[in-house]
């Protein structure tokens, strides 16, 4: 879950905040489009969830962890929990696919029998089968990115941040980017993807929350970027309209999700490995396996009698 309460941040040496006064709250699971216009502050709303920036004022919470509260030798723990994912890819030229993927687990201290499993596992869920010996130069842009989100989610962190990961990238393959995040949100992974991509934020119908100048100035469930205009229907993770008596999944590490990360390193416990990987195998609802296709909720119709977002941002008319 991540918790923003009343967060303004105003940079050194500026004088208006990039993020003024911000409230969200992205439950556990979700997938967000944070949209805007260049300089509106989704790559600072970004830096302040993996706590590469401080807030000026106002509360974040990551992860079950008040930021306040959070001494500086927590935070590589905090960050093994949150993929990040950039425009640029940020791959290592000299290394090949496989390598590049690797080398996230490597940094974690884990076992060379955890990476010959777990990379190729990886890859073949973003869609790179047999490319494991290419270097990056032998990749298209799309591919590029594939392997950089295989990289953030190689370890299945909780969070995934994509950071405008389609803007280097032309229509068709950010389509196919995103649906691939979607694909990782479906395992259970909450994905929040900044963009300015009109296009692929309209095809996904997600929720949308949008800065203006730093001012969240609308929030909506299953958004159109354009006009917004969508009903803030609540849907659960089979795009079912939520019912009313059922509560929401409560945040924390002890829920039963298959998919959650537990807090603990490689280095701690080896077993942690096996009962995870496990566990994907014989789930059968939240495997990379079983799930939809992918795009699927493009196509289904919406305003099936759903209920009203339990939101507590705003929806005011723009400037
Ligand atoms: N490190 C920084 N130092 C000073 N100002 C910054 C820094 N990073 C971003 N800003 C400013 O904060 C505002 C929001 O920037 P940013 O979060 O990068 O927006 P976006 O990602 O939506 O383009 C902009 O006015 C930008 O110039
Ligand atoms: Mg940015």
């Amino acid at each position: 879950m991540i918790l923003f309460e009343n967060v303004t941040k105003t940079y050194p040496r500026t004088t208006r905040p990039a993020l003024e006064d911000v409230s969200l709250e992205i439950p556990r699971g979700e997938f967000a489009f944070v949209v805007g216009t260049s300089g509106s502050g989704k790559s600072t709303m970004m830096q302040l969830v993996m706590k590469e920036q401080d807030v000026t004022s106002g509360r974040v919470l990551v992860a079950g962890r008040d930021f306040d509260r959070l001494p500086e030798r927590k935070v590589p723990a905090l960050r093994r929990e949150i993929g990040c994912v950039f425009q640029d890819f940020r791959l290592l030229p000299n290394k090949t696919v496989f390598q590049n993927v690797a080398y996230a687990l490597q940094v974690l201290g884990s076992s060379r029998a955890r990476i010959r499993q777990t990379v190729p596992e990886t890859l073949e869920l973003v869609g790179l089968a047999g490319m494991e010996k290419r270097l990056p130069h032998q990749l298209s842009g799309g591919e590029q990115q594939r392997v950089a989100i295989a990289r953030a989610f190689v370890n299945r962190p909780p969070i995934l941040l994509a950071d405008e990961p389609t803007g280097n990238l032309d229509p068709d393959t950010s389509l196919g980017i995103v649906q691939l995040l979607d694909r990782i949100n479906r395992t259970g992974t909450t994905v929040v993807m900044a963009t300015h991509d009109t296009v692929t934020v309209n095809a996904m119908r997600k929720r949308v929350i949008r800065l203006d100048r730093g001012v969240l100035v609308s929030d909506m469930e299953a958004g159109d970027y354009t006009t917004g205009s969508l009903p803030r229907i609540r849907l659960d993770e089979t795009g079912a309209p939520r019912r009313a008596d059922e509560p929401e999944v409560p945040d924390g590490y002890d829920d039963g999700d298959p998919t959650a990360y537990d807090g603990r390193s490689d280095h701690d416990d080896h077993d942690d490995r096996d009962d995870r990987d496990d566990r994907d195998d014989t789930d059968d609802t939240d495997g990379p396996d079983a799930l939809p296709p992918i795009g699927r909720d493009a196509d289904e119709p919406r305003g099936r009698g759903g209920l009203f977002r339990r939101s507590k941002a705003t929806q005011t008319s723009s400037h």
